[in-house]
C-alpha cells in the first residue's frame, strides 16, 4: 500500500447506499455540507458516462469501448456561490440533461459492465480527502469503501419513491405518467439489485433506514445521530 493510500484511509467516510428515490442523496448532501465533509455523487459518474456514450455513439452494451470512455472522461462537479451547483463533461454544462429519465436510464446500463465499476473505482477513491467524506451511490459500502465506519442502506417501497420522483419532476414542468414511473423503478431496480458485479445489496454491516414514512429531516436526524455514536471526530 502506498504512504497516499494509507493517509487516505485514515480519512472518515460515511457511505450512503440505495435505490433511487430512498432519500439518499438528499440525506448525504446535507450531511456533507453539515459536517463541512467532500461529497460523491456516484451516481452522477455513471450518468456523466452515459451522456458522454451517447454523445460519441458508443454502444451502451459495449463494457470494453464504455470503460475506455470512463477512463478518459474530463468531469468537473463545481458549487458556485448563489448559482448553486453545476457539473460539466468535457468542459460542456450538463447539469439538467444529467438528472433526466433517459439519462438515469442509460446510467444504469452503462453501470452494469464490470469494466465500468473497475474503470470508476479509483476515480471514486480520490473523493476522500480530509477532512471527510459522504459518498452517495449504490455499492460505495460494498465496493468502494469496505472500510468506511459507518454505513448507512436507506431503502422506500416503489410507490413512495415513485411518488417522490412524480412530484420532482412535476414541479420541473416535466409530465409523467405514475404508472409508467412506477414500472420504470421496478425495472430499474431489478437491473441494479440483480447484476452480477456490485449490485445494490446492503453491506452487512450497514444499519438499515426505511424512509417511506419518514420526512427528510427525520432521515437526517437519524443518520446524524449514527454519525455521532459511530465517527470519530
Ligand atoms: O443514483 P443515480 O440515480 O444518479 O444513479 C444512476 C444509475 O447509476 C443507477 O441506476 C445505478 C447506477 N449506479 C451504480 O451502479 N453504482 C453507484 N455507486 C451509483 C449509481
Amino acid at each position: 500500500m502506498h504512504r497516499h493510500d494509507k493517509a487516505a484511509q485514515s480519512v472518515a467516510v460515511v457511505t450512503i447506499d440505495g435505490p433511487s428515490g430512498s432519500g439518499k442523496g438528499t440525506v448525504a448532501k446535507r450531511l456533507a455540507h453539515h459536517l463541512g465533509w467532500h461529497f460523491l455523487d456516484s451516481g452522477a459518474l455513471y450518468r456523466l458516462l452515459a451522456l458522454a456514450a451517447i454523445r460519441d455513439d458508443i454502444d451502451l452494451d459495449d463494457g470494453r469501448a464504455l470503460a475506455r470512455a470512463a477512463e478518459d472522461m474530463d468531469v468537473c462537479f463545481t458549487v458556485q456561490p448563489g448559482h448553486g451547483e453545476a457539473v460539466y463533461l468535457e468542459g460542456e454544462e450538463v447539469s439538467r440533461r444529467l438528472r433526466t429519465e433517459k439519462t438515469g436510464n442509460a446510467a444504469s446500463r452503462v453501470a452494469a459492465h464490470k469494466r465500468v465499476r473497475r474503470a470508476l473505482l479509483e476515480r471514486q477513491r480520490l473523493f476522500r480527502q480530509a477532512p471527510g467524506l459522504v459518498a452517495d451511490g449504490r455499492d460505495m459500502g460494498t465496493v468502494v469503501f469496505p472500510d468506511a465506519p459507518l454505513k448507512v442502506f436507506l431503502t422506500a417501497s416503489a410507490e413512495e419513491r415513485a411518488e417522490r420522483r412524480y412530484k420532482q419532476l412535476n414541479e420541473q414542468g416535466v409530465d409523467v405518467n405514475f404508472t409508467d414511473l412506477v414500472q420504470e423503478i421496478r425495472e430499474r431496480d431489478e437491473r441494479d439489485a440483480s447484476r452480477k458485479t456490485a449490485p445494490l445489496v446492503p453491506a452487512p454491516d450497514a444499519v438499515q433506514i426505511d424512509s417511506s414514512r419518514l420526512s427528510a429531516d427525520e432521515v437526517f436526524d437519524k443518520v446524524l445521530e449514527l454519525v455521532r455514536e459511530n465517527v470519530q471526530p
